[in-house]
């Protein structure tokens, strides 16, 4: 379940060649469970067909000749009360202006002014009209009003110059939906902090040591407190994935970089989710050049790295409301995890089977036992890692009332 599960789209599409983005994004609104209605401005139906939309939604999509037509009278209306959001996206300098000052001499700006619930615009024009002072300051008044003005991003344009005025990109304008319709959620006004990902502690200036960790149960638990509506900062080893849209991303490599991150944005926070994967040892020594192979094999030293949690916990102020650890065992599992709880001063301990195939380390699912530290336990089947983020942030939510 995301916010986006069954929530009504209304998504306004105005005159550019972002237009073929658009259809894109109205995919991707509907994979992503939302029922999308999509109306086009006249000058919209110049790049791209209602039928591209109708195809990729399996909705009628319309244009102003349905406003005349036999649903008149009460089409811009019912289409704007069914709204759970209104995204418009290309939004033209000439749409963006009707949008300021009220104008409703379309279908799409009929159902804008008709509609109560919030405003999402993705700009895209030539970088002159961008800038133009009264595009800005159309922009302005929307912003004052409540709307969410995503981008526009700096690029190649039609024109063929590269400027400020393209279209944000549909995966993120899909990020920024998602955290429109997450405000007011059961986190909202809550600062929750999540690290993720393995640490790499240097041998040399070329090798490492580093863990299975890929950083995806992290992730997806900094995405699954965005749609709670949390604020997220998420500290983060080394790792290909892209942060979700809207968290902080705080770039971190060793252990030590870890706990000086961790311990700096947890202060205050109110919930710390413990999810990365930090290295308990560390070359004692770091070669300045790199080690040649020649000669006996060398031998490692390794010395002891600070356990972040047991740091965060001991600290007099500003220790985080609700601290969450994560148990990588390979045997004992439930025992081991409840040492951890106890020892790190935890509230709550996700317990992980990290030897099972199909759990743990890489994998795209997880199976977990939640051990509270009120001694009460909870066995979460087989799932896929993003469900199983959200029932954790759910019982941080819980644990935070
Ligand atoms: N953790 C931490 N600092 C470390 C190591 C681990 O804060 N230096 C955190 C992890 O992020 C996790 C929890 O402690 O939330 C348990 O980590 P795990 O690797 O299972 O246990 P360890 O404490 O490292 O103990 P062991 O390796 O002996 O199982």
């Amino acid at each position: 379940m995301t916010p986006l599960n069954n929530k009504r789209i209304l998504l306004g599409v105005t005159g550019s060649i972002a237009c073929y983005k658009a259809a894109d994004l109205a995919s991707k609104l509907r994979q992503a469970g939302a029922e999308v209605d999509v109306i086009l401005t006249s000058a919209a139906t110049q790049f791209i067909t209602p039928l591209t939309f109708q195809s990729v939604t399996g909705r009628r999509a319309y244009v102003d000749a349905d406003l005349w037509g036999s649903e008149g009278h009460v089409l811009h209306i019912s289409l704007a009360k069914e709204a759970d959001l209104l995204v418009v996206a290309p939004a033209t300098a000439n749409t963006l202006a009707k949008l300021a000052h009220g104008i409703a001499d379309n279908l799409l700006a009929l159902a804008a002014v008709a509609c109560e619930s919030p405003l999402l615009i993705a700009p895209a024009m030539d970088g002159g009209m961008y800038h133009h002072a009264a595009t800005q300051a159309n922009i302005e008044t929307l912003k004052k009003r409540g709307a969410v003005i995503v981008g526009p991003e700096e690029g190649h344009l039609a024109s063929g110059l590269r400027m400020v005025g393209r279209m944000t990109e549909p995966a993120e304008l899909l990020g920024h939906i998602r955290q429109t319709l997450a405000r007011g959620g059961p986190l909202a006004g809550k600062h929750v902090v999540v690290s993720a990902g393995g640490t790499q502690e240097p041998i040399d200036p070329v090798r490492f040591i580093a863990n299975r960790s890929s950083g995806k149960q992290g992730y997806a638990l900094a995405q699954a407190a965005l749609d709670l509506g949390a604020t997220v900062t998420l500290v983060s080893g080394p790792t290909a994935l892209a942060a979700p849209v809207g968290a902080t991303r705080v770039d971190v490599r060793t252990a030590g970089e870890m706990l000086t991150a961790v311990l700096e944005y947890s202060r205050g926070a109110d919930a710390l989710v413990m999810a990365a994967a930090v290295a308990d040892f560390r070359p004692e020594q770091i070669a300045e050049h790199k080690i040649k192979k020649g000669g006996d094999a060398p031998v490692i030293k390794l010395a002891h790295t600070a356990d972040v949690l047991k740091e965060v916990a001991a600290q007099k102020n500003g220790r985080p409301k609700v601290m969450v650890g994560f148990a990588a065992e390979s045997r004992d599992l439930v025992e081991n995890a409840e040492k951890k709880l106890t020892s790190k001063g935890l509230d709550l301990i996700v317990a992980n089977d990290v030897s099972a195939a199909d759990a743990g380390f890489e994998v795209d699912t997880n199976r977990v036992t939640l051990l509270f530290a009120d001694g009460s336990k909870e066995d979460l089947p087989l799932m896929g890692k993003d469900e199983m983020a959200a029932v954790i942030l759910q019982r941080v939510a819980g644990l935070l009332k």
